[in-house]
This record gives structure tokens, C-alpha cells and sequence, in this order.
């Protein structure tokens, strides 16, 4: 179940966080991955913890330049490019009356442009391998909890993941109208630790008028029905699940993962 035997993966934002677990899963699963991130050391060293498997690239998602780079990169060394996350995602962390129109545009050229340009520019590749595969090639894109429902922390974060929510069903949408055999489907984590899910505890903190972090951890845990954060692993295994040819027949279709936070 959810083998990645001979699969190719490029996975965004992989230096650290739920990307580079990601990244040791696929791995573990049998694929090879191709890790892309601006944190070049970090990136570098998550690669040598997976060996010959893994391979680093430097890939800035909102540079199309990096993109053609990247895909080239994996192609080149591991033959073939089978897989996509567009995992890499910045969160702001601000109301709407604090947020400058500088920061909006840059949370929209990681969250929003990034996620376009990895679809538009890995989709040769992508095409390409789904002709060589019984069940052909995935997306998984990274929305949130914050792409489904309104998000009390962060509003501009919301509406990027929002829109990569409705991108990815329809960009499932338009290859299977064209038969390109990709599949297309986003992963919605809850409040996860990690760096971002630090940040995402210091708004709330903030936001309570303290800075002690610890308080906003337990007031988002008492309000967890499953009781805990989630980890990078939670996220990971639903992404390899998503990536592998056990969730042959979805597409379009988003993965909760979140303690049970959007249930209630
Ligand atoms: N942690 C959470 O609570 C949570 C919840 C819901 C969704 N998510 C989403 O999951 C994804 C991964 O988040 P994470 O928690 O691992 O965050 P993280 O901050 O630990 O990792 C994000 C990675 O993206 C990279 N990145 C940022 N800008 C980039 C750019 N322009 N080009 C390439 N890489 C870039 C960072 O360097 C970092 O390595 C994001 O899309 C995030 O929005 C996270």
C-alpha cells in the first residue's frame, strides 16, 4: 500500500517541515525526489539524510527560470518526473487592517503564482511519464484548513489557500478533459509544528495580548477534538497516499487532516 516503487518526485519548499518529511516518506516508498527550497544549506542537508535517492535544487516558486531548472534537474538525474507537490506556502500572520500591499503580493507570488507556475511548467515532464503509467502522474497541492473554512489568525492566508483549493479541482478538471492522465488533489492540514506552525502560534499569542506561546499552544490544543497538534508525519503519509496509485480514482479531491478541527 502506498508504494512509490520507480516514481519520480519534485516536491516545493522540501528543505524543512512537512516538505522534507514528505520528501523521507517518498523515499522510503521507493521514489526518488528532487527537493526544491531557497534555503540552500538546510536543503542540502536534509538531501544527505536520504542518500543517492535525493537530490537538491535550488528553486524559488516564483521564478519560472527555477522552475524549468528544477524539473530539468530531476529529469536529468532520475529519468523522468512523475510527481508534483507544490508544498512551499509563506503565512502572514496579520489582520487585514495591519497587512501592507507589499506583503499581500509576496504571500500571492509563494501561495498563489508558485502553485500556477509548478502546475504550467512541470506539466511537459508530468505529461511525458503518465504515458509510461498504468495509472499516470499526480499533483498534491498544499492548501489548508484555512482553504475550507475562514481563518481566525490570518485572513490573507485564507484567501491563498482558498484559491488553491478551487485551482487544483480545476486544474484536475482540464487535464482529464484533455486526457493527460494527472491526477490533481490538495492536502489540508490543521495547525501542524513546524516553523510555520510556530509563526502561526505566535499570532494566535499575540493575538490573545501575550507573548507566551505555550498558552496559545494549549488553548489550540484544548480546542482539538483528536487532543494533540499534528506532526510533519500526519501530513506526509495523506501526501504519499495522494501521490500513489492506491488514490488511482481521485482527483479534484482534498485531503483533511486536521484533528477534526473543521468538523465541528
Ligand atoms: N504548519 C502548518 O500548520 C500548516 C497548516 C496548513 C497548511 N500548511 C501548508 O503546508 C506547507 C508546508 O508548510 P510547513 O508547515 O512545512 O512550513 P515551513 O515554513 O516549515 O516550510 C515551508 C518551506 O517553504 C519554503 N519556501 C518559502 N518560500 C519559498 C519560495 N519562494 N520558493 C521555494 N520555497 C519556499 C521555506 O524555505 C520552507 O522550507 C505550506 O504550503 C503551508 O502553507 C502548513
Amino acid at each position: 500500500m502506498n508504494r512509490l516503487d520507480g516514481k519520480v518526485a519534485l516536491i516545493s519548499g522540501a528543505a524543512r517541515g512537512i516538505g522534507a518529511e514528505t520528501a523521507r516518506l517518498m523515499v522510503e516508498a521507493g521514489a526518488k525526489v528532487a527537493i526544491g527550497d531557497v534555503l540552500d544549506e538546510r536543503g542540502r542537508e536534509t538531501v544527505r539524510t536520504l542518500g543517492d535517492a535525493a537530490l537538491y535544487v535550488r528553486l524559488d516558486v516564483t521564478n519560472e527560470e527555477d522552475w524549468h531548472m528544477a524539473a530539468a534537474a530531476a529529469v536529468d538525474r532520475f529519468g523522468k518526473l512523475d510527481i508534483l507537490v507544490n508544498n512551499a506556502g509563506l503565512f502572514l500572520g496579520k489582520d487585514i487592517e495591519a497587512a501592507s500591499l507589499a506583503e499581500w503580493e509576496r504571500l500571492c507570488a509563494v501561495n498563489l503564482t508558485g502553485v500556477f507556475l509548478g502546475t504550467k511548467l512541470c506539466l511537459p515532464a508530468l505529461r511525458e511519464a503518465a504515458q509510461q503509467s498504468a495509472h499516470g502522474s499526480a499533483i498534491v497541492n498544499l492548501a489548508s484548513t484555512a482553504g475550507l473554512v475562514g481563518s481566525t489568525q490570518d485572513p490573507l492566508y485564507s484567501m491563498t489557500k482558498g484559491g488553491v483549493t478551487l485551482f487544483t479541482k480545476s486544474a484536475a478538471l482540464e487535464f482529464a478533459r484533455k486526457g493527460y492522465r494527472i491526477r490533481v488533489n490538495s492536502m489540508h492540514p490543521g495547525t501542524i509544528d513546524t516553523d510555520m506552525g510556530d509563526q502561526v502560534l505566535a499570532t494566535r499569542a499575540r493575538n490573545l495580548g501575550t507573548n507566551d506561546i505555550e498558552a496559545a499552544r494549549r488553548q489550540v490544543i484544548e480546542r482539538l477534538p483528536i487532543g494533540r497538534m499534528g506532526t510533519p508525519n500526519d501530513i506526509a503519509k495523506g501526501i504519499v497516499f495522494l501521490a500513489s496509485d492506491d488514490a488511482a480514482f481521485m482527483t479534484g479531491a482534498g485531503l483533511v487532516a486536521d484533528g477534526g478541527i473543521t468538523a465541528q
